[in-house]
């Protein structure tokens, strides 16, 4: 979705297509009619996205967020979209030692493509910035250990207005991503209606199966359906896709940021049974070492993403990236915590003024903990706290209370002693807590 300009978010999207009670009964007709012939694809592909990907949430990297769709190689060639910024992002990506963190992934966005499909009915890359091709970059990232992601578009166009793959072009599309060896396809959803998007979200996962390649899938579907049910039925989505935006396109601001986590925490019992192992609500990009957010806010959103088991693709420039930023990027207990292998996504458990905490729970009794603090004024608010407050009762011993950010080991707790904490102005205290049964 491409629509936000400015640094807001919003679930609407001008591409969604709202069935009011004015619609005629033949066009209800042809939409069951639709809905049959869903149902009959689904039919051989039954119980779940079996492609064995993204047992924990991915990591990796994207270029929308920074990179948009600036083409302008000649004036700007070190920041284009060019197979050049994809490939020095991988080398980064595996020389300042990302890749052993687990960010694997390198993405491709909306952009890349050539104006026109080829005489085959093919997509290509655009000749000029990508002059090897997508299956040259594809065995460049291969060959330094990574994965590669590209990006199409269900509908007449891609957002930006490049070739689209419409329903007729979905098979040969899903053929020619897995000729050149692509390992992941985001797949937008402007320019189509919802109808078309009900019948051609589950034919491209069929298509990506029936190439034989693994080929994990992103579907951006709920967020151009307002991401709630009844209009998004999650427990199909999980059967289809890997992951998929629920929500409007993430900017680079805070009060995007506060905006998404607002959202996913008053959704949390539509969204949070949606997730598991294979099957994840994004939230999209990281903002870390981007323009926008402050240290504090940096942190806040990773560690709330961590909470969400939301998927970790930074959108930023590892070239210029700040020590402070790639520490917090590289922790390794955040990490630990987001690629829990539970999978099971963290809840807001508590609201009060501009705090708010949010628990997930993680193997062998283990919990992570954040203490978000939303206000702006002035000073780090004390906060109080205490296991049996959060909830967390199992072993009665006590646990050890690891304040993640800080790398500090809070000390030894019974159930009912008191957690004194202080929580900065946009930041966040995240917990790790460990049972000492
Ligand atoms: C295709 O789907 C089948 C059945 O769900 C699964 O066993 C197989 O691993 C899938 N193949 C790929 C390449 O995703
Ligand atoms: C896509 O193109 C078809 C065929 O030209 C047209 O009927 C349809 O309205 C277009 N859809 C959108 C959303 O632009
Ligand atoms: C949705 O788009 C398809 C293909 O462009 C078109 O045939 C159909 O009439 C549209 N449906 C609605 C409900 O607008
Ligand atoms: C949601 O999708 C699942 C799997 O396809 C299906 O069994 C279920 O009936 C759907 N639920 C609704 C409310 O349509
Ligand atoms: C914690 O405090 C509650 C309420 O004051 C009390 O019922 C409970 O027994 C205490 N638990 C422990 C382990 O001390």
């Amino acid at each position: 979705m491409r629509e936000h300009r400015k640094c807001q978010t919003s679930a609407a999207s001008s591409q969604a297509l709202i069935c009011d009670s004015n619609q005629s009964k033949s066009l209800m007709f042809m939409m069951i009619l639709r809905s049959i012939s869903v149902l009959l694809i689904l039919v051989g592909s039954c119980c779940s996205l079996d492609n064995g990907m993204m047992r924990t949430p991915p990591m990796g990297w994207l270029a929308w967020e920074r990179y948009r769709c600036n083409t302008d190689c000649r004036n700007d060639p070190e920041n284009c979209i060019s197979e050049h910024l994809f490939k020095i992002m991988a080398d980064r990506l595996v020389e300042d030692g990302w890749r052993e963190f687990g960010y694997e992934y390198i993405n491709i966005d909306d952009c890349w493509t050539a104006k026109e499909r080829d005489s085959k009915g093919q997509l290509q890359a655009d000749p000029d910035r990508f002059p090897s091709g997508i299956k040259a970059l594809a065995d460049y990232v291969h060959s330094r250990g990574l994965k590669l992601g590209i990006y199409s578009d269900l509908g007449n166009f891609t957002c930006a207005g490049y070739p689209g793959t419409t329903l007729d072009t979905i098979n040969i599309d899903a053929q020619t991503f897995a000729a050149w060896g692509v390992d992941m396809l985001k797949f937008d959803g402007c320019y189509s209606n919802s109808t078309v998007k009900a019948i051609g979200y589950p034919k491209m996962s069929a298509a990506l199966n029936a190439t034989g390649r693994r080929i994990a899938y992103s579907c951006s579907w709920p967020a151009y359906e307002g991401g709630l049910p009844p209009k998004v039925n999650y427990t199909l989505l999980g059967d289809i896709c890997n992951l998929w935006r629920n929500y409007g396109d993430i900017q680079d601001c805070w009060e995007s940021v506060v905006s998404i986590i607002e959202w996913y925490g008053n959704n949390q019992d539509a969204l949070q049974p949606a997730a598991g192992p294979g099957r994840w609500n994004d939230p999209d990009m990281l903002l870390t070492g981007d323009f926008g957010l402050s240290y504090e806010q940096e942190k806040s959103q990773l560690a709330i993403w961590a909470m969400l088991a939301a998927p970790f693709f930074m959108s930023n420039d590892l070239r210029t990236i700040s020590k402070e930023a790639v520490d917090i990027l590289q922790n390794r207990l955040l990490i630990y915590i987001s690629q829990d292998r539970l999978g099971i996504q963290g809840k807001r458990i508590m609201k009060s003024h501009a705090i708010e905490m949010w628990k997930r729970t993680l193997v062998a009794g283990q919990y992570a903990v954040a203490i978000l603090n939303k206000a702006t004024d002035g000073m780090p608010t004390p906060f109080q706290t205490s296991l049996a407050l959060m909830n967390i009762l199992d072993c009665t011993l006590g646990y050890d209370v690891i304040d993640v950010f800080a790398k500090k080991n809070q000390g030894f707790f019974r159930l009912n002693d008191t957690i004194y904490l202080r929580v900065n102005p946009t930041g966040i205290v995240l917990l790790f807590i460990k049972p000492g049964c």
